[in-house]
């Protein structure tokens, strides 16, 4: 077997992505709020079926924005995963709020409705969830726990984008979605996000928080004679260049998860047989999910075992990776989280026993095949 040099992650580019970039160029608008900005938020509109989406610089940046409009602040708390990436949890200590750490799925590896009640305070305002690889939260009984308890829930949906949940696109289903559109997700544009707003009453002032805590969208629509600063706000507006490059992605989009469907199901049937003896869990779709195969995460039997399996990979030129550092166990998660008494044990487990495959657009059969044969080869003997 011939070897191969495999990338954990090669981003796709689809052709028309430098076409549209000159064509902002040559219009003369480079800065944001332009053509090819309006044409990815009409875009992911449509898409979504959502009321309002605004393109901005990163997820994180559409994460603190959505913070900033439920008002949170100092002596709040959210309850989110530890197993995410931190600007979930940065977004909230921004405001001086207090991120509670809720305890996993094991099977999702998403927030684990079960454990909502033990995170509950009378100072809770809202809850944070992921949608780990592109596959949805339980939002059903989720969404029934934030109305009880009158409380905010915004989607993290920066890895699931094309993803659906009982027919509904994921970002759209709670007050707000964040959707990100880094280098490493499945459509993309070097850094970008957007943010969903799903209840219209938010739309004016995500306007405002977006444009440095200005009115200049409603000056640009010949609202007002002039804009001025009415409100807090930063520097959230994605350039032109940016935009324009995620518009040939966003054309994309349906081919790009339908590949990748492809790539992650030859995984799971040529990976079947390892997990049938125990060596290892596979990513489990839950009926009620439509997933846009963002990751392709494997459970190993511990961290042991993982370790060296990355280890042998990576010998044989194949970049598998682990995922998050739990939150709750960083240096900053304890200096500005809280966790129960009880800790969170499937977190712990997952975060230890976690592994990504190489999943992209273009890899091919013979090298997915290279991976499989490399995984059999580990666990030989064993
Ligand atoms: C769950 C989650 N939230 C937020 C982000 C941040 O996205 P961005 O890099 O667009 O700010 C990421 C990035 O990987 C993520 O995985």
């Amino acid at each position: 077997m011939d070897k191969y040099n495999v990338p954990f992650n090669k981003p796709f580019i689809t052709g028309k992505e430098l076409d549209y970039i000159a064509d902002s160029v040559v219009q003369g608008h480079i800065s944001g709020n332009g053509l090819y900005t309006k044409k990815c938020e009409s875009f992911l509109e449509k898409y979504t079926n959502c009321d309002r989406v605004l393109m901005t610089n990163s997820c994180t940046a559409a994460l603190e924005m959505a913070c900033m409009l439920i008002d949170l602040k100092p002596g709040d708390e959210v309850i989110m995963p530890s197993f995410t990436f931190v600007s979930t949890a940065n977004a909230v200590a921004l405001r001086g709020a207090t991120p509670v750490f809720c305890d996993i799925d094991s099977r999702t590896f998403n927030l684990d409705e079960a454990c909502l009640s033990s995170c509950l305070s009378d100072k809770t305002k809202a809850i944070i969830v992921v949608h780990y690889a592109g596959q949805s939260c339980a939002m059903e009984p989720i969404m029934r726990f934030s109305k009880k308890n009158n409380l905010y829930v915004i989607e993290d949906a920066a890895q699931s984008v094309g993803s659906y949940y009982q027919g509904q696109h994921s970002g759209t289903i709670a007050d707000f979605g964040c959707f990100s559109f880094h280098e490493t997700k499945n459509i993309m544009c070097g850094e970008g996000g957007a943010l969903l707003i799903n209840n219209p009453k938010f739309i004016q002032r995500a306007e405002i928080i977006r444009e440095k805590g200005t009115n200049r969208e409603s000056f640009f629509r010949n609202e007002v004679e002039l804009y001025t600063w009415v409100d807090l706000g930063s520097s959230y507006v994605p350039s032109e260049l940016q935009m324009a490059f995620l518009y040939a992605q966003l054309e994309n989009l349906s081919q790009v998860i339908k590949q990748r469907k492809i790539i992650f199901e030859y995984y799971k049937k040529h990976l079947s047989k390892l997990e049938t003896k125990g060596f290892i869990t596979l990513p489990e779709i839950q009926s009620d999910n439509k997933p846009n195969y963002h990751l392709f995460a494997i459970l190993c039997r511990n961290i042991e075992e993982r370790n060296e399996l990355i280890d042998y990979l990576k010998d044989n030129g194949i970049s598998a990776v682990f995922h998050y550092i739990s939150l709750h166990s960083s240096p900053a998660g304890k200096a500005f989280g809280r966790v129960d008494d009880a800790g969170l044990p499937v977190t712990d487990n997952v975060s230890e026993c976690l592994l990504r495959l190489p999943v992209y657009y273009e890899i091919s059969v013979d090298i997915q095949k290279y991976v499989v044969k490399h995984i059999f080869d580990f666990y030989q003997g064993r």
